[in-house]
């Protein structure tokens, strides 16, 4: 079988099944084609894209000047290595580096080894700099967290499913609870030891926990009153989806560490980055830390066509407008719901709560009804429902989306 040749539906889901290891539940929908805020099934039906892949795809599918940036540079130079240099990535990270305010980019590939990078930096930043003794740094991270699935982050998340039986785990984490400043300043206080606070400025995978108004900047500067490094784990926030280049900036926070993924590249290609000043960065040397792929060429040439998209199409400012027409019109709705509880998020990235137990099944249900409608979305944690379209996005193009929405919702009014 060649991957040009037809399939249907029935049989792509039938392949993946038996040969496919079984570690996610996709909606049973299968994308063949993909451009701006649409998607198209195998079968030819068109959907309305509301989840992104998970935020990677803000700049919408298969943008142009993404996908031509990738394929300009795939027919010259794919990759290199960090064994030699390459024309594209200096100039990339000057770029980034310029585009987010730091001195120094570390490139990687995915969110997850960009967490790992950031880790790393900070306990060596601790051991190096702060002075903290060999193997006792600590880092603070926040109940409900989701920063990926490597061993080191699964051991400070409290997803059961997540963790259930890939121990022992990673030491050297202490975790309080999210949007709480006296645990975060009591454990400062407690502990010499404390390298850093990992946190994101809103939990996506938790269900869109947006923080109470200056949490991030009163952690910040708690922070900075007990030497600890403060790093945001903007690979779902950045990159424009909460109506600012970063969902810091809504409260002016400069993190000492910031990782982004997921729509540094548009979603073309996997690209992740940690962005440090350099009293910071300058713990890293040669041999310290690495990847193959990290900074190759096609990744450098995509990441700054991604970025330059973000800049020259105003995807921030269409987020904030879009995300609060969005909220308005759920909240008319809800008004007279008794199957929504709640809409809740920043820019363009919500979430509604399905008034339902956890673990019932209505939010699965809903999310299949509304790709019969012709929208696609997921839970994320059982009643929660995300909502998070490409931020190209017009306003015609969300009332229409909110229309199949509430028209879908109102089936399942009690
Ligand atoms: C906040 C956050 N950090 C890290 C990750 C992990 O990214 P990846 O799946 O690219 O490893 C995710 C993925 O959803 C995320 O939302």
């Amino acid at each position: 079988m060649s991957v040009l040749e037809k399939i249907t539906s029935r049989d792509a889901i039938a392949l993946e099944d038996k040969y496919g290891a079984h570690n996610y539940h996709p909606l049973p929908v299968v994308l063949n084609r993909g451009e701006g805020v649409f998607v198209w099934d195998v079968e030819g039906k068109k959907y309305y894209d509301f989840l992104s892949a998970y935020s990677a795809i803000n700049q919408g599918h298969c943008h142009p000047k993404i996908v031509g940036a990738l394929v300009n540079q795939a027919q010259k130079l794919t990759l290199t290595s960090r064994a030699f240099h390459n024309d594209v990535l200096g100039k990339y990270e000057k770029f980034a580096c310029e585009v987010f305010g730091f001195d120094k980019l570390l490139p990687m590939n995915t969110g997850a080894e960009a967490v790992e990078t950031a880790l790393k930096i900070c306990r060596k930043w601790a051991y190096e700099k702060k002075g903290v003794d060999e193997n006792e740094a600590q880092i603070i991270v926040c109940e409900n967290n989701f920063h990926g699935r490597t061993t080191t982050i699964i051991s400070f998340s409290n997803d059961p499913v997540a963790r259930e039986n890939f121990g022992p785990f990673t030491d050297g984490f202490i975790k309080i609870e999210y949007n709480n400043l006296q645990a975060l300043e009591k454990v400062l206080d407690a502990d010499s030891n404390i390298a850093g606070f990992l946190v994101e400025p809103i939990q996506g995978e938790a269900g869109v926990y947006v923080p109470s108004e200056d949490y991030l900047a009163k952690a910040k500067a708690l922070c900075e009153k007990y030497n600890v490094l403060f790093i945001a784990d903007e690979v779902q926030t950045g990159i424009a989806r909460t109506g600012k280049m970063l969902a810091v900036d809504h409260e002016n926070v400069k993190p000492d560490i910031l990782i982004l993924g997921k729509a540094l590249s548009g979603g073309v290609y996997p690209v992740s980055a940690v962005l440090a000043n350099d009293t910071i960065m300058e713990v890293i040397q040669p041999g310290n830390h690495g990847s193959t792929f990290g900074g190759n060429p096609i990744a450098a040439a995509v990441a700054m066509a991604a970025l330059n998209v973000v800049q020259d199409e105003n995807l921030a400012q269409n987020a904030l407008e879009l995300g609060e027409l969005f909220r308005v019109e759920m909240n008319a709705f809800i008004a007279n719901s008794s199957i929504v509880n709640k809409v809740r998020g920043k820019g363009l990235l919500n979430a509604i709560l399905i008034n339902d137990t956890e673990d019932s099944s209505t939010a699965w249900d809903i999310c299949l009804a509304l790709k019969e409608n012709g929208l696609l979305a997921k839970p994320t944690h059982g009643n929660i429902i995300r909502f998070a379209p490409p931020l190209v996005m017009n306003k015609e193009q969300l009332l229409d989306c909110v229309a199949i929405i509430t028209k879908t919702l109102a089936t399942f009014e009690k």
